[in-house]
């Protein structure tokens, strides 16, 4: 067993502490990925799943939690140790089973313990004041929409009448969804595989290679994992594929691959007479790598390339480009919490203007004929509908092949996916052909 971290006075730091100098370190602008690997280290085997569920849950209701505590407050806090431990002890009274004189209890010691005695009679009232308000409490954080002002106007702005019902979906845990790798079992087969062992799933409806657990399991612990019997991907990442034209025999660029689901969809489904993965990260490329050989795929004519795709020029012109674009990830922030704080206004911008410049480069290497895919797991219309109005004012050889499906919301161009409680992020996919 890992010991408890040590703190300044030499005394082990408390699970609370250890939660709040996580969160700390995100306010700080480290995505939550790169803290857990430092941070997972030091806490005890037995206390790593209540860790990772306060640390995820205050991630993802932080904004709600703001709203529940300023209304609270004489003077805005102006403290990160302070205000964190206070929202840790928020999170464990209003969303969790955790007993109330635990949950206060070593939140006030983790305040000390970060150095803040002489404000921890704060977070001890507003907490003691929780237990005794809890519902009115519940219902303030159940009613906020729990967003950073600036995305709160974007998407209010971008959905209008939806956006109530998107605030709470975003605000939801995504479920865990494999996508079974049919090359080496077949959906239903891999269903009753985790129906002998007890696992309950069910058939996703709208990837027919999709499987959503109906509870969470250590992923590498399911049954074929190591053989490659298949991957996680959500469910309408899983859609990428079922959008291109047949790829058997042709030239395809997946523009940014890392880490590589739908490239090895791809070639899940066709056998390409050659594939180049392309993405400007090295290390995620491995990735890439570590998947494709898992998944028994790297015999495939795959070349794995480290380029910028907005300068990446090809030997050949290619039958279909896939353009997984660098987005602000709105889309998928169930999965991943910490783009809440992490995210800033000013970086849509930047994001776009990528996107634009991968797109023009990626564009010059398509075929006469061939087929463009732009996606991304954004549900920011400036990202999505909008940048493909302004690539299709300026490019006459481009012609949109619209998406006729049952699913997600058909956009000036392109279909656009909003996440849903039980299913798929949210997705945007728009297929373009090039003319003469
Ligand atoms: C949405 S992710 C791709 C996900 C991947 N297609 C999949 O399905 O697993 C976007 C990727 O774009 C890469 N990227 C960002 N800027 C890039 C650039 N200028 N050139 C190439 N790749 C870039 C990022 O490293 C990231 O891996």
């Amino acid at each position: 067993m890992r010991q408890s971290a040590p703190h300044a006075s030499g005394k082990t730091l408390n699970l609370r502490a250890q939660v709040v100098k996580t969160l700390l370190a995100v306010q700080n602008g480290q995505s939550l990925a790169s803290v857990l690997n430092q941070h997972i280290n030091i806490v005890s085997d037995k206390d790593r799943a209540l860790y990772h569920e306060l640390v995820l849950g205050c991630l993802r209701q932080w904004h709600a939690l703001k709203q529940v505590t300023l209304p609270l407050l004489a003077k805005p806090l102006d403290n990160a140790v302070v205000e964190t431990c206070l929202y840790v002890g928020l999170y464990q009274l209003l969303c969790t089973r955790v007993a109330a004189h635990a949950a206060i209890s070593e939140t006030v010691e983790a305040c000390k313990q970060l150095g803040m005695e002489s404000l921890s009679g704060v977070v001890n009232a507003i907490l003691r004041r929780a237990t005794r308000e809890t519902e009115q409490f519940y219902d303030v954080l159940e009613q906020a929409h729990g967003l950073p002002s600036w995305l709160f106007k974007r998407l209010k702005k971008d959905w209008g009448d939806d956006f109530e019902a998107l605030s709470y979906e975003l605000k939801q845990v995504a479920p865990l969804t494999l996508r079974v790798n049919t090359l080496q079992v077949s959906r239903d087969e891999y269903l009753e595989i985790l129906e002998d062992e007890g696992i309950e799933a069910h058939a996703c409806e709208l990837s027919n290679v999709g499987i959503t657990l109906d509870e969470s399991i250590h992923v590498p612990s399911l049954p074929g994992f190591e053989a490659g019997g298949f991957s996680v991907q959500d469910e309408h990442a899983q859609l990428c594929a079922g959008l291109l034209p047949n790829l058997d025999g042709k030239i395809v660029i997946d523009a940014c691959a890392a880490p590589g689901g739908k490239t090895a969809h791809i070639l899940e489904k066709y056998q390409p007479k050659k594939l180049i993965a392309i993405d400007q990260d090295e290390k995620r490329l491995k990735r890439v790598t570590e998947n494709l050989e898992r998944l028994a795929l790297s015999d495939s004519h795959v070349s794995i390339v480290t380029a910028d795709a907005a300068k990446w020029t090809a030997d050949e012109l290619a039958d279909c480009i896939v353009l997984d674009a660098p987005c602000s990830a709105i889309g998928v922030i169930r999965r991943h919490p910490d783009i809440r704080l992490l995210r800033q206004s000013g970086d849509i911008a930047k994001t776009v203007q990528l996107q634009q410049q991968i797109l023009e480069n990626m564009w010059s290497q398509l075929k006469v004929g061939g087929t463009l895919l732009y996606i991304t797991c954004s549900i920011l219309k400036v990202e999505n509908e909008q940048q493909m109005v302004n690539f299709f004012a300026n490019h006459a050889d481009a012609q949109e092949q619209k998406i006729e499906a049952e699913w997600g919301i058909e956009q000036i161009h392109g279909r656009q996916l909003l996440p849903q409680s039980g299913q798929g992020d949210g997705f945007y996919y728009c297929r373009i052909m090039k003319s003469a």
